[in-house]
């Protein structure tokens, strides 16, 4: 009897001991062991914010480590994407993508990169530098929307930091805030207030700020997020097709001359209508996953590739061998590289026949119309998917979807390009 009564009471100890460790490794979130003083509103420098949050700010740090990925198809190694796509250079022929159009890296090298970029000239507005700095909660403040017309070269001297905590982070609470305005209105519009949202949709809300698609608004280059209609690329396309405050296009493509829209890093868009979206699982569940070290939990800073750190970032969902995830993970972008680089090579073609078109002597302009209005919505699905930085991870049945769409409208364009220049003798 007395022996039962001690197992059952060691039993019971060793189950309320499982139970806190349960408790503190699932459920709790992370603390910040350090109690150094709270980061003052206005605080930019993720050093000094370091001090406090030591593990964030070391994992944070990695970011400026540049390796592959082992998909071979993200990764933070700088290279011209027209290197391995050459029809870049003939669909953005006109635009500054096609001479500069590198892979991207990590955030620390965001004010760097945009120094070093081809892409930017003496007309840059100021507009660009909304996702690229730490002290844009600062200039909006003291400017509002008018430091989006300001030449971007004057906007550097108020813009000391890359992307930090403060991009973020409310340095007082530490609690995750959007900084982008445009993000705020543009989610408003859709009725959600993003400075009101819970915490699981906070955590793709602050990567959503700046992954995602926008325009400058013709005259004020105010950045606007196209989402009124919706965040599939042909609800876009449809918002853009409306020429909202005047904004017909982002440039001429000179062969064809049509008027071309450019796409921006939709990774927002794409991600929402997917599989892991549709399960509640965020950006930050990948990308920034749960750490230990010296027995304290924190959330992973280094924001990369999470096929680098499959281990915390899958496998507590996908128990399967890490080999098997990776080759599901690679099989998967490979359909897509595959269609995508055929949109983009049947698109360069396309400019081709109606540039060869228009110098034709009989030229039918409606059908000449009708191909290059074919032509800019192929280009600009093709190029959501190009511009999109998961080589369709995101969203693999949207993207293989609309790149099949996307090589129609490219044939389309050359049918209707050589029945512009009448029947052939
Ligand atoms: C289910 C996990 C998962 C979620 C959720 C997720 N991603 Fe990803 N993301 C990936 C994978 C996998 C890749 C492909 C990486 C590769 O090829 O190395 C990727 C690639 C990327 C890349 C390119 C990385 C590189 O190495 O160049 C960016 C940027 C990105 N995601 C941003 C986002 C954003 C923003 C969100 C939320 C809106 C998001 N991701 C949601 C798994 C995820
Ligand atoms: C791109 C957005 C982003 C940036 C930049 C960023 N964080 Fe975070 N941080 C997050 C997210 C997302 C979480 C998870 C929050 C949650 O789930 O409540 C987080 C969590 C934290 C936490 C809570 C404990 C934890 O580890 O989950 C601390 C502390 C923190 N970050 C500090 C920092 C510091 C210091 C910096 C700058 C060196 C920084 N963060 C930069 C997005 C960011
Ligand atoms: C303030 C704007 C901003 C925010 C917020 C932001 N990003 Fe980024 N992100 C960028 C820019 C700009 C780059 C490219 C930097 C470069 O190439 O210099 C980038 C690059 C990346 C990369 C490529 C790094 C690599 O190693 O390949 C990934 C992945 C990424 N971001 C994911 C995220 C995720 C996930 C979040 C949210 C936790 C997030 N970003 C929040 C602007 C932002
Ligand atoms: C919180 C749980 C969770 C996390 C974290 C997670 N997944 Fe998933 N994932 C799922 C579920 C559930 C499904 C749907 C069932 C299935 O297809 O296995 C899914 C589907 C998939 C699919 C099928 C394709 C699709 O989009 O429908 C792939 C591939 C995949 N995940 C890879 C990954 C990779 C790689 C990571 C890490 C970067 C990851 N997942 C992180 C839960 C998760």
């Amino acid at each position: 009897m007395n022996k039962k009564i001690v197992f059952v009471f060691v039993i019971g100890i060793i189950f309320v001991f499982a139970a806190l460790v349960m408790v503190r490794s699932f459920f709790l979130k992370p603390s910040d062991a350090a109690h150094v003083a709270a980061i003052p509103e206005g605080e930019y420098d993720p050093a000094v914010w370091g001090r406090r949050y030591s593990l964030q700010y070391a994992s944070f740090q990695k970011n400026l480590e540049m390796s592959a990925s082992p998909t071979d198809f993200g990764g933070s190694v700088k290279f011209q994407h027209s290197l391995r796509q050459s029809e870049i250079l003939t669909n953005f022929k006109g635009n500054a993508f096609s001479k500069d159009y590198t892979e991207d890296r990590g955030h620390p090298y965001s004010l760097t990169d945009l120094k070093e970029s081809k892409r930017v000239t003496p007309q840059t507005p100021g507009a660009c530098m909304t996702c690229k700095t730490a002290n844009i909660p600062d200039i909006f403040k003291e400017l509002g929307w008018s430091y989006a017309n300001k030449p971007l070269a004057e906007l550097f001297a108020e813009s000391k930091h890359a992307i930090g905590c403060a991009n973020c982070h409310n340095p007082l609470t530490m609690e995750l805030r959007v900084t982008n305005p445009a993000f705020v209105e543009a989610m408003a519009k859709r009725g959600i207030d993003v400075t009101k949202a819970p915490r699981e949709e906070m955590r793709t809300y602050v990567c959503g700020q700046c992954h995602a698609e926008y325009y400058f608004e013709p005259g004020t280059s105010r950045v606007i997020m196209p989402w009124d209609k919706g965040f599939h690329p042909e609800q876009i396309y449809a918002y853009y097709s409306t020429k909202p405050g005047g904004f017909e296009g982002d440039w001429v493509q000179p062969d064809s001359q049509a008027i071309m829209l450019k796409a921006q890093h939709p990774d927002f868009e794409v991600y929402s209508a997917g599989t892991h979206a549709r399960l509640g699982i965020s950006c930050a569940d990948c990308h920034m996953p749960y750490m230990r070290e010296a027995g304290r939990k924190y959330s992973s800073h280094r924001v990369t590739s999470p096929m680098k750190t499959t281990d915390a970032s899958c496998r507590r969902c996908h128990p399967e061998d890490a080999k098997m995830l990776l080759e599901r993970v690679r099989a998967g972008q490979k359909n897509v590289w595959e269609l995508q680089h055929i949109a983009g090579t049947r698109i360069s073609k396309a400019h081709e026949a109606i540039s060869r078109a228009i110098t034709s002597k009989t030229i039918n302009k409606e059908d000449l119309d009708k191909a290059r209005e074919h032509l800019r919505r192929a280009q600009w699905y093709w190029d959501f998917v190009a511009a999109e930085n998961s080589m369709g991870f995101h969203n693999p049945a949207l993207c293989l979807n609309i790149l099949g769409q996307s090589i129609d409208l490219a044939h389309r364009a050359a049918e209707s390009a050589a029945l512009a220049t009448g029947p052939v003798p």
